[in-house]
């Protein structure tokens, strides 16, 4: 035998045993719940049960919903994400149970971010876990308080007075104008604003720097959509293999704009009363103060912030909070274009409140149509269509003899629920009135936020910078489909929000 042939040889062996001691490695775990007597879906190798995930062909949100469709009458059901198992949970009660009775055993999310790969953004409070989570989450609530928010309208509603010239710019041209965009722009000119004190000039300049690197922090290559799917699912591989989360393009702009604002408030003893005051409250003394609140500081937790938590935590402002509300603002849009009569009625709610007194943050509370358009809008497309938790103690399920370990990875499919005929008859439909007073919908299958202690943080926030632009919006303008506009919208697979795959255009006419 020659040498080539001896090395060829040599090579096809050794690559063959390598594969197989992939396959094994891989498939380890795949008698998990069958050992357990949990009804599985069969997984494959490397992918487990979530291929189409993997391979990039649709967003987990939608994932979730289509195993829960099928599986609708299992009150769990096991799954495999890549290697790891998962349980995805049906029953409502068990739902419950989950994210707010039996929320001791499963404060923690799954998603995870390793401290030397991103330092940042394990900072972050979606990322942190235990005692840690709680103690930046109680710090970080007063920041979120009604009396916080109402300052914060302010500067809200300079962003939106910059949203409508633009709209009137470019509907003047007569020419479809893409929301995904422009509202994303808003968002990033809204919250570079209440959170860090300083102009994006987006909305004036779509090129600007603080747009093109918002952009960067959703836009991923495969090897980044991979990092993003495995720290949600198997945080294991994200650290062995060292997956980086976000650009280092991106934490470094942020952590300069962040820490020069820092700089600048502190030696000018600038006080502006928004998201960046309360962090830098955090730093210097352990807790957010506001003179006109009730609330004193002995009832206020004491967690000092290091200059690291306030990064990492202004980098999770940012990223939780541009994106998702843009998304909302342009399904809200699109849904008012292809239901004339909901935009109508409410134009007219809003037109009825403006003519009483100006808007306010309190009179946004007291629209009450704008509050159901907003609730059937995020029922329809939630941006987050999934809710994650992990184990921290071993757990039995309640009814059954099913007992998780600590480390055990749950999903909640929201959009599924939030598609089930028998919770929304006739789903596809876009109708507010499911939200009205009188009408209640099963406790738990409408989960936009999240539920329990663990639920969105800044709710307020998104409602306001929600509502605000679509009221000033719509109180100007009718919207319209443009020819582009599809009947019924397609996501994107290459995040893990639930966003539309292309722009969405509309056309604006002033009223
Ligand atoms: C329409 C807009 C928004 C939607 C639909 C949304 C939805 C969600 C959901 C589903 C979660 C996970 C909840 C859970 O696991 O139970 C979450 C977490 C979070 N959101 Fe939002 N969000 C929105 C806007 C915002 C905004 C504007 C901010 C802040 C400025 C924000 C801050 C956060 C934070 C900090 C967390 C993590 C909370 C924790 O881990 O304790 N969100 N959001």
């Amino acid at each position: 035998m020659g040498l080539a042939t001896y090395i060829l040889l040599y090579g096809v062996t050794f690559l063959a045993a390598a594969v197989l001691a992939a396959y094994l490695f891989s498939t380890r775990k795949f008698g998990h719940w069958k050992k357990k007597g949990v009804k599985d879906l069969t997984p494959i190798p490397f992918a487990g049960s979530l291929k189409d995930v993997v391979l990039m062909r649709k967003p987990l949100g939608v994932v979730t919903k289509e195993i829960y469709e099928e599986f609708k009458t299992e009150r769990f059901i096991g799954i495999y994400a890549f290697d790891e198992p998962v349980l995805q949970i049906h029953d409502l009660d068990l739902v419950k149970a989950v994210l707010v009775k039996d929320f001791q055993y499963f404060c923690d999310r799954s998603l995870h971010a390793d401290e030397n790969v991103d330092p940042f953004l394990a900072r972050a409070i979606f990322c942190l876990k235990g005692d840690r989570w709680k103690k930046c989450r109680t710090a970080i609530s007063p920041g979120f308080t009604p009396g916080k928010m109402k300052r914060v309208f302010i500067l809200i509603s300079e962003c939106v007075d910059l949203l409508v010239s633009q709209i009137e710019k470019d509907s003047q041209k007569g020419l479809p104008i893409d929301v995904n965009e422009l509202a994303a722009r808003y968002t990033t000119d809204a919250i570079a604003s209440c959170a860090f004190g300083i102009q994006g000039h987006t909305l004036e300049n779509p090129n600007a720097e603080f747009r093109r690197i918002m952009r960067l922090t959703f836009e991923f290559t495969p090897k980044e959509a991979l990092a993003l799917v495995s720290a949600f699912l198997s945080p294991k591989l994200t650290s062995l293999l060292g997956l980086k989360l976000i650009r280092s393009e991106v934490t470094n702009f942020i952590l300069n704009t962040i820490s020069t604002a820092i700089t600048e408030r502190e030696t000018h003893q600038i006080k502006r009363n928004d998201l960046l005051d309360s962090l830098i409250q955090l730093k210097n003394s352990g807790v957010i103060t506001d003179e006109d609140e009730l609330d004193t500081q002995q009832n206020k937790a004491f967690h000092k912030f290091d200059m690291w938590d306030v990064m990492g935590n202004s980098l999770a402002l940012l990223m939780a909070g541009f994106e998702t509300s843009a998304t909302t603002i342009a399904y809200v849009l699109y849904e008012l274009a292809m239901n004339p009569d909901v935009q109508s009625k409410l134009r007219e709610e809003i037109h009825d409140s403006i003519s009483k007194q100006t808007l306010s943050y309190e009179s946004l509370h007291d629209m009450k149509y704008l509050d159901m358009v907003l609730q059937e809008t995020l029922r329809k497309y939630p941006p987050l269509a999934f809710i994650d938790r992990v184990s921290n103690k071993p757990y039995t399920l309640p009814g059954t003899t099913v007992t998780l370990e600590a480390g055990s990875r749950i999903l909640i499919p929201s959009y599924g629920f939030h598609m089930n005929p028998e919770y929304y008859p006739n789903p596809k439909r876009f109708d507010p009135e499911r939200f009205s007073e009188q009408n209640k919908h099963a406790k738990y299958s409408y989960l936009p936020f999240g539920e329990g202690p663990r639920n969105c943080a800044g709710i307020r926030f998104a409602g306001m910078q929600v509502k605000t632009a679509i009221a000033r919006i719509i109180c100007k303008y009718s919207v319209h489909p443009s020819s582009t506009t599809p009947t019924e919208i397609d996501f994107t697979p290459k995040t893990f929000l639930l966003q539309p795959k292309g722009g969405l255009e509309f056309i604006f006419k002033a009223i």
